[in-house]
């Protein structure tokens, strides 16, 4: 079986990109390879960020590894707040995160946003990018409790409830997340499978 270092600790994650990938693929977390380094992402794009998380554990420790960042982004904000998505208000608490995002658009009618993902797979000295992105509108308030993050308040195109709405079937049905992880899933399927 192939086994691959996904840069993450985050169980929700893996459990997504695991099925997705299915029984040909092992994934292992960071904690399961026994890593505890602070991976510096200081990048000032998702494609920067996933790449450099990739890089670092491939330089570091030879894995081959893939890694992910996403973040939403917003129009009229100039696609803010982007790669700062999860600190977006110098906190990581997301109802403040919220509130700020909120505050900053006002009542501007283009509420027009996306959320993205970059994934950044290495597998021996070669890199590869996957890409998945979704399209809606932000909200003038939150709706629904499901979901994480800047759930309450995207609508995406198509539909009448926000990702916090929707169980989470039907958004993996559709998510920035979930394109991705399909593409980087058919890749390894048709390289290696
Ligand atoms: P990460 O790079 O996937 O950890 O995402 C960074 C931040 O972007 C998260 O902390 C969330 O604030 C936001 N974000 C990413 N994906 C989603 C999503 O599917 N729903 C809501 N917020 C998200």
């Amino acid at each position: 079986m192939i086994e691959l270092v996904f840069a993450t600790n985050n169980a929700h994650k893996l459990a997504e990109v695991q099925a997705v990938v299915g029984d040909t693929f092992h994934i292992l977390t960071l904690a399961d390879v026994g890593c505890t380094d602070d991976i510096p992402e200081t990048g000032e794009t998702f494609e920067a960020n996933a790449s450099q998380k990739s890089t670092y554990l491939h330089t570091k420790y030879g894995y081959n590894c893939f890694a992910d960042d996403s973040g939403l982004e917003v129009k009229a904000l100039g696609n803010e707040p982007g790669v700062y998505s999860a600190r977006y208000s110098g906190t990581r608490d997301m109802e403040q995160n919220i509130d700020l995002l909120l505050q900053r658009l006002g009542d501007n009618m283009n509420r027009q946003a996306r959320f993205r993902t970059v994934i950044s797979l290495r597998i021996g000295k070669e890199a590869f990018f996957f890409d998945g992105m979704v399209e809606g509108e932000i909200g003038f308030e939150r709706q629904g409790d499901g979901g994480f993050g800047y759930d309450p308040l995207f609508t995406p195109h198509g539909y009448h409830k926000t990702f916090a709405q929707m169980t989470a079937a039907e958004k993996n049905a559709i998510s920035h997340r979930a394109i991705a992880v399909a593409k980087l899933a058919g890749f390894l399927r048709e390289r290696f499978g």
